[in-house]
């Protein structure tokens, strides 16, 4: 689906692209998301797929909104529940957004990027070849300090749930927008985690691939 760009847009999406970053921007503003478009959901549904081509093309700023908002945003803002469910709504899992101009993680109450690192470690979050040149790769981690309450054996197959349905709003929403992803285990664990700067309680569960797909 196109849909119109203004010139505030593409200025973003300069800075989420390949061009230099300011340092002194360290949080991203996201347009609101836009709520009311998508294609059918058994369309949608029809068409799901896993993508592993991907062109380098940028993704538009309000396209990089919407694919968070649908991945994990909140959806009723009066509670702050979620586009996805979680387990004893700890909502445990953070969305990091690997872009070319550095790592951000997504903040749902701003619906914003918060800059993490300035870095470019798209090639850091998977094994395969493609995670370095597109576009986009978010790192799904669940922050086992919001599940205090949660017996032992339950943390960990929750967690990973939670990141699953997670994972299937952004097959959903690119399905929809014609991107292509796919969710990958396959993922240098404690490598990345040093990368990312993450404490021993966080941890990554999956790491997600998005971008235009090769025909
Ligand atoms: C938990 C999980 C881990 C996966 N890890 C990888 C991965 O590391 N690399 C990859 O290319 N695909 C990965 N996939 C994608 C699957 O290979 C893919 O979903 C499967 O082949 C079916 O294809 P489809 O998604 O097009 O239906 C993973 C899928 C799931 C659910």
């Amino acid at each position: 689906m196109k849909r119109p760009h203004s010139a505030a847009v593409l200025l973003f999406t300069c800075i989420l692209g390949s061009a230099a970053p300011s340092r002194s921007q360290t949080v991203i503003p996201l347009p609101a998301p836009r709520v009311e478009g998508g294609r059918p959901l058994m369309q949608v549904l029809k068409d799901r797929r896993s993508t592993r081509a991907f062109k380098p093309d940028t993704l538009p700023l309000p396209i990089l909104s919407d694919l968070l908002w649908a991945a994990f945003g909140i959806n009723r803002p009066e509670r702050g529940l979620r586009t996805a469910p979680s387990a004893v709504n700890w909502q445990e899992i953070d969305v990091y957004a690997a872009l070319p101009s550095g790592l951000f993680l997504y903040n749902p109450k701003t619906h914003g990027l918060e800059r993490v690192l300035s870095e470019d470690i798209r090639s850091a979050t998977g094994l395969q070849p493609f995670v370095g040149t597109a576009p986009l790769n978010l790192v799904l981690v669940a922050d086992y300090s919001r599940m205090a309450r949660g017996s032992a054996e339950n943390k960990d197959p929750w967690a990973w749930a939670d990141a699953g349905f997670i994972s299937q709003n952004v097959y959903l929403f690119c399905a929809s927008e014609g991107l292509g992803t796919v969710v990958r285990a396959m993922v240098d664990r404690p490598a990345l985690s040093e990368k990312m700067g993450l404490r021993p309680d966080q941890k990554i569960i999956l790491s997600q691939t998005v971008g235009y797909p090769v025909e």
